[in-house]
C-alpha cells in the first residue's frame, strides 16, 4: 500500500474533553505519523467554506455553528494507507454505528459532535490539506 497523507481535525468538542493526546496517541498507535499540527479557531467563513460541499444538508448551519464554536486541532497524518486507516481509528460518522474501540464509539456524543474529522478519499485529502497548510507547513519525517 502507498504512503498517503490525510488532514485530521479534532473538533471543538474533542479539544473541550481534553483529548488532544488521547487522539494523537490512538493515532500514532495505529502507525500514523503526524507532519503538521496547529490549533486554530475557525471563522464561520472558514467553516462555512471547508464543508461548503455540505451546502445544502439541513445540518449545515448547526455544523458551521458547531465548528466554530470553540478551538480545533488542524493535523496533516502520513502513513500506509493513511486515509482509510484514519478513518478506521475515528469510526463510524455516527457513534451509534461506529465499532468499539474506536474514537467515535469510546468519545462522540451525537452524529453531529463526532469529535473527529477525516478527509474521505484521496482527492479530498489533497483538497482539505491544502485549505490549512502550505507545503512549506509540512515537516517530511527525515528520521
Ligand atoms: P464529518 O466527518 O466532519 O463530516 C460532516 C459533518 O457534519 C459530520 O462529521 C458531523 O459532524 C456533521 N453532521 C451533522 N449531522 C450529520 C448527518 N446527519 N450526517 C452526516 N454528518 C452530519
Amino acid at each position: 500500500m502507498a504512503i498517503e497523507r490525510t488532514l485530521s481535525i479534532i473538533k471543538p468538542d474533542g479539544v473541550q474533553k481534553n483529548l488532544i493526546g488521547e487522539v494523537y496517541r490512538r493515532f500514532e498507535a495505529g502507525g500514523l505519523k503526524i507532519v503538521a499540527a496547529r490549533m486554530t479557531h475557525l471563522s464561520p467563513a472558514d467553516a462555512g467554506a471547508f464543508y461548503a460541499v455540505h451546502r445544502e444538508r439541513p445540518f449545515y448551519n448547526d455544523l458551521v455553528a458547531y465548528m466554530t464554536s470553540g478551538p480545533v486541532m488542524v493535523s496533516v497524518l502520513e502513513g500506509e494507507g493513511a486515509i482509510l486507516k484514519h478513518r478506521e481509528i475515528m469510526g463510524a460518522t455516527d457513534p451509534k454505528k461506529a465499532d468499539p474501540g474506536t474514537i467515535r464509539a469510546d468519545f462522540a456524543d451525537s452524529i453531529e459532535e463526532n469529535v473527529v474529522h477525516g478527509s474521505d478519499g484521496a482527492d479530498t485529502a489533497r483538497q482539505e490539506i491544502a485549505f490549512f497548510f502550505a507545503g512549506t507547513d509540512i515537516c517530511p519525517r527525515t528520521r
